[in-house]
């Protein structure tokens, strides 16, 4: 997409974090902006600080887990916009209790994370593409992922798997849209650890997927250094501004650190090898993530 400017763009779970940096890096770029999360509050206050700016927003609360909640969303943007040149599906959750085994993880957690990080990406796909390609135009469509998406471990699978499915649908999309021809990029932006609220994402558990004795706890090891480690890690507006550049050069794959090149390579270099593979637990893969950004600011 080679011009924003006037043009709309659609940001889910843009109340906080990579979705409320992509906001406002794309309504600096010109572009209006329909702001939409969970959490009407957050999104509102997201959209008064664009409007604030000089930027044209509105907030739409959606739960992208609901097919008709996110048809709703499509029919609000173009009923005020008349169109949609930019969608980001990027409203995603991880379930607490990352160091659980897969088969110790409560049917509540499958279902959160499925509806919101991979079924929320198929919702935006289904509402907004058709539309987009009876429009015309330009335009481009940025999944937010996750490294999780590219690589496996034992822990953080409800959440992870998920991705995986994302990092599919997102893949499939690219590949269906060329075959289309369609004036329509596609970038599935792979972050690896950012500094947002991702860490405390059950504050958007629907109490219906609460499963019996609550949300797990985190285990000490993790719980002792979570803060720390997001709060060192990158800043959600160095995210967006990559993600503004791949949107521009229609570039697909954006990994935001390399930390984790060595565990993509060893998945596809086991299955290539038809050997069995070493998977790091994710706590090593987080903290070497952490090493090499300290070490890179020396
Ligand atoms: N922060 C990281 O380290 C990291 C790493 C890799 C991928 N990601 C991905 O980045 C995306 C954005 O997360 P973030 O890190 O900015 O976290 P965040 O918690 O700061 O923001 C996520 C936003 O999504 C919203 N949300 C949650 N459930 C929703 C739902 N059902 N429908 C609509 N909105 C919903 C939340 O209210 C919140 O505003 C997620 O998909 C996450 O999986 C984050």
């Amino acid at each position: 997409m080679k011009r924003l400017q006037d043009r709309v763009a659609v940001v889910t779970g843009a109340g906080s974090g990579i979705g409320a940096a992509m906001a406002r890096r794309f309504g600096a770029a010109g572009m209006k902006v329909v702001v939409s999360d969970v959490d009407l509050q957050a999104a509102q206050a997201t959209a008064d600080a664009l409007a604030a700016s000089g930027v044209e927003a509105c907030a739409v609360r959606t739960d992208v887990a609901d097919a008709a909640q996110v048809e709703a969303l499509a029919d609000a943007a173009y009923a005020r916009y008349g169109a949609v040149h930019l969608l980001c599906n990027n409203a995603g959750v991880v379930p607490s209790g990352r160091h659980r085994h897969v088969w110790e993880i409560p049917l509540e957690d499958w279902q959160w994370s499925h509806g919101v990080n991979a079924m929320g990406l198929v919702h935006g796909i289904r509402a907004f593409v058709p539309r987009m390609l009876a429009g015309g135009d330009e335009g481009h469509v940025v999944t937010t992922a996750s490294i999780a998406g590219l690589i496996s471990s034992a822990g953080s699978v409800a959440y992870s798997a998920a991705k995986h499915e994302a990092v599919r649908v997102t893949e499939a999309l690219y590949a269906g849209l060329l075959e289309r021809q369609a004036p329509i990029g596609v970038t599935l932006l792979c972050p690896g650890l950012v500094n947002t609220r991702i860490y405390e994402s059950e504050r958007n558990r629907p109490p219906g997927l609460l499963p019996d004795g609550g949300a797990a706890a985190e285990a000490p090891e993790l719980a002792a250094v979570a803060g720390e480690l997001y709060r060192t890690a990158v800043s959600p507006d160095d995210v967006a501004q990559q993600v503004l550049q791949a949107v521009l050069d229609s570039r697909f794959y954006v990994l935001t650190s390399d930390a984790f090149d060595h565990a993509v390579r060893e998945r596809c270099e086991a299955v290539l090898a038809r050997r069995n593979p070493h998977f790091e637990s994710v706590f090593s893969l987080v903290r070497r993530d952490q090493r090499q950004r300290e070490e890179s600011e020396r």
